[in-house]
C-alpha cells in the first residue's frame, strides 16, 4: 500500500504543472470549460474551449452569500406521466444546457433534466408506485455522452444507465423497468458515463425518485422532500471548474442547496415525514436539528426500517444515501436551523502527511415549528413498519457459511504517468489513484462473478487515509456489522441500503444478492473518485 503521506509529497510536488496544464485542459478536451457559457452547445465547444481556458488558475469564488436564503422550501417539480394506461409510467427526460439567474443580475449555465424554466434546478420528481411500469425516453441534448442510471432501484442490468451503455450527444434512448413488490423507498437519479459522472451531476444532472407501497403504515402523514445537492460558483457565477483538491477529495462548492435553494425556509405545522436525498458529488451531510429537536428515523435507501429508530439528534448521509424521518411539530412554537454538523471524513492535503481539519457545521434550512390546532397534529408511528426478513438469518454462522466476496480500497500515485508526455491530454488526472482490490476501472473488465439468486457476503475493506462510500448497484443489501481496530459492532437493525459508509482502517461486512443476471457497478461515490477509476464490474451469471 502506498501511504498518504507519499501521496501529499507527490502532490506538493507536481501540483503547479499538472494544475494549470492537465485538470484545464481535460476539461476543455470534453467542452466542458465552465467558464463560458458558450461551451455549452452542443457541437460549439472544445477548440474554444482549449485555447482560452487553457492557463487559467482557479477561479475567484463567489462569497456564501453570493445566493440568496431564506424563501420558502420550494416543492420539487413533478415528471409528468404521458400514460393514461393503468401501471404505466411514461415520461421523457432531456439533459440539456440551460441557463438560470442565481445570483442576482449574473446567469449561471447549468446542465439540467427538463428546462426548469422555473422552478428548482433539481432534477424532476419522479413519483411512481410498486407494480409500475415505467419507461423514461432520455434525449441527450448535451455536449457529451450521458446515461442515467436508476441509483438503488432494482431495474434490469441492461436498462441501468452503465457507463458501457453511453448515449450519444444527440441521440435518445428509451430505459424500460417494472418495480416489483417491496421496491418501495426513496431512490434517485443521475448520469453515469465513464470518467464524466462527477462532472454532469456537479453541473446539474440529478433528480429525486420515490415509489410508493399500496399499503404504505406511514401515508397519513404529510410529506416533504429535501434533496441536498451540492454548486460551486465562481465569482462570475459559472459554474468553477474541478482542481486538484476537488479531485482527491471529491467536489465540494460553497453552497449546499436543498431543492436547488440556498438556506430555505421551513415551515412544521404538524408532524411530517421527511425524505432526504444526499444527491451531493462528495459531501457529507450529518443532519441535525439540534439537541432539543430529536427525530424519528423510519427508513434508508431501500425504504422502511422494520422499527423506528426513536430520539436520533444526528444521522449521517454519506453522497448518494437517502433516508426518511418523522419530524414533530412539538406542542409550541420554536425554532431550529437544519445543519450539517461537523463529521471528520479524513479529507486530505497538499502538505505531508496531514489530514484537513474537518469542515465546520454548516446551516442547511431555517426550521420553525409552528403546531396547529392541539392534538390534531401529532401522529403516532407504529412500532412496526414492515417486517424485514434478514438475508441471512441466524448468527454470524449463516454468514461464514454464505459465499464470500472481497473489496479492498486503496489510494496509490504514479509519479511517472503523472510526467508522462502528453499526459495532459488525458481525460483525467493521470497519477492520482483511487482503486479497488488493486484496480483501476477498466470497461472490458470483470473484478466479480455472482451468481443470481445466491446471498454472499461481502467484506469492505477501506486501506485508505479517508472515508469512502461504497455503493453497490442493481439491488438492496444488508450490514451485517463493523470492524474496526480489532473492534466488531453488528449492526444494530435491519435495514435496505445501496450505499454505505467505510471509514479509514474499517471493514463493513453486508449481504447481499443480485436478482438479474448481467453487468452491475459497484463504487465509490465520491462521483471523483469514481471517474478516477474507484469502480468495478460485477458480472452476474
Ligand atoms: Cu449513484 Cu453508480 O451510482
Ligand atoms: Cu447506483
Ligand atoms: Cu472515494
Amino acid at each position: 500500500m502506498i501511504r498518504r503521506d507519499f501521496l501529499a509529497r507527490t502532490l506538493s510536488v507536481a501540483v503547479a504543472s499538472l494544475f494549470t496544464r492537465n485538470v484545464f485542459a481535460q476539461h476543455s478536451m470534453h467542452g466542458m470549460s465552465g467558464m463560458s457559457d458558450m461551451d455549452d452547445m452542443p457541437g460549439m465547444s472544445s477548440t474554444h474551449a482549449d485555447n482560452s481556458h487553457a492557463a487559467h488558475a482557479t477561479p475567484k469564488l463567489a462569497p456564501e452569500t453570493a445566493l440568496p436564503a431564506g424563501a420558502p422550501l420550494a416543492a420539487l417539480r413533478k415528471l409528468a406521466n404521458e400514460s393514461s394506461e393503468a401501471g404505466v409510467f411514461r415520461a421523457t427526460l432531456v439533459a440539456q444546457p440551460v441557463r438560470r439567474q442565481l445570483m442576482p443580475g449574473r446567469s449561471t449555465s447549468l446542465w439540467l433534466y427538463g428546462d426548469a424554466a422555473q422552478g428548482p434546478i433539481v432534477g424532476p420528481l419522479i413519483d411512481v408506485r410498486e407494480g409500475d411500469t415505467v419507461e423514461i425516453r432520455f434525449v441527450n441534448r448535451l455536449p457529451q455522452p450521458s446515461t442515467i442510471h436508476w441509483h438503488g432501484l432494482p431495474v434490469p442490468p441492461d436498462q441501468d444507465g452503465n457507463p458501457m451503455s453511453p448515449v450519444a450527444p444527440g441521440a435518445s434512448h428509451v430505459y424500460r423497468f417494472t418495480l416489483p413488490p417491496g421496491s418501495a423507498g426513496t431512490y434517485w437519479y443521475h448520469p453515469h458515463p465513464h470518467m464524466m459522472s462527477a462532472e454532469q451531476v456537479f453541473r446539474g444532472l440529478a433528480g429525486p425518485i420515490v415509489v410508493r407501497a399500496a399499503d404504505d403504515p406511514l401515508a397519513a402523514f404529510p410529506e416533504r422532500h429535501l434533496f441536498f445537492s451540492d454548486l460551486k460558483l465562481a465569482s462570475d457565477a459559472s459554474i468553477a471548474p474541478n482542481d486538484m483538491m476537488d479531485w482527491m477529495n471529491g467536489r465540494e462548492g460553497q453552497f449546499v442547496l436543498v431543492n436547488g435553494a440556498r438556506r430555505p425556509r421551513i415551515d412544521v405545522a404538524q408532524d411530517e415525514r421527511w425524505r432526504l436525498w444526499n444527491g451531493c458529488n462528495a459531501r457529507y451531510l450529518s443532519v441535525s436539528l439540534g439537541g432539543e429537536h430529536t427525530f424519528t428515523q423510519v427508513g434508508t435507501d431501500g425504504g422502511l426500517l422494520d422499527k423506528p429508530r426513536d430520539g436520533l439528534t444526528e444521522l449521517l448521509l454519506a453522497p448518494g444515501e437517502r433516508a426518511e424521518i418523522i419530524v414533530r411539530a412539538g406542542a409550541q412554537a420554536s425554532a431550529a436551523i437544519l445543519t450539517a454538523v461537523t463529521y471528520d471524513r479524513r479529507k486530505m492535503t497538499m502538505t505531508e502527511g496531514k489530514s484537513l481539519p474537518a469542515d465546520p457545521a454548516k446551516p442547511l434550512a431555517d426550521v420553525r415549528f409552528v403546531p396547529g390546532s392541539p392534538g390534531g397534529a401529532a401522529r403516532a408511528v407504529p412500532p412496526t413498519l414492515r417486517p424485514i426478513a434478514p438475508l441471512l438469518p441466524g448468527t454470524d454462522n449463516a454468514a461464514d457459511k454464505a459465499p464470500q466476496k472481497s473489496v479492498v480500497f486503496t489510494e496509490a500515485m504514479d509519479m511517472t504517468a503523472m510526467h508522462r508526455p502528453g499526459a495532459s491530454m488525458s481525460a483525467l488526472p493521470p497519477g492520482m489513484q483511487f482503486l479497488i482490490n488493486g484496480a483501476s476501472f477498466d470497461p472490458s473488465r470483470v473484478a466479480l462473478t455472482s451468481r443470481r439468486g445466491e446471498v454472499e457476503v461481502w467484506s469492505i475493506e477501506n486501506r485508505t487515509d479517508m472515508d469512502h462510500p461504497f455503493h453497490l448497484h442493481g439491488t438492496q443489501f444488508q450490514v451485517i456489522g463493523r470492524e474496526r481496530g480489532g473492534a466488531s459492532t453488528r449492526e444494530p437493525f435491519l435495514a435496505w441500503r445501496d450505499t454505505v459508509n467505510v471509514q479509514p482502517g474499517e471493514t463493513v461486512r453486508i449481504a447481499t444478492v443480485q436478482r438479474d443476471a448481467g453487468d452491475r457497478m459497484f463504487h465509490c461515490h465520491i462521483l471523483e473518485h469514481e471517474d478516477l477509476g474507484m469502480m468495478a464490474t460485477l458480472k452476474v451469471v
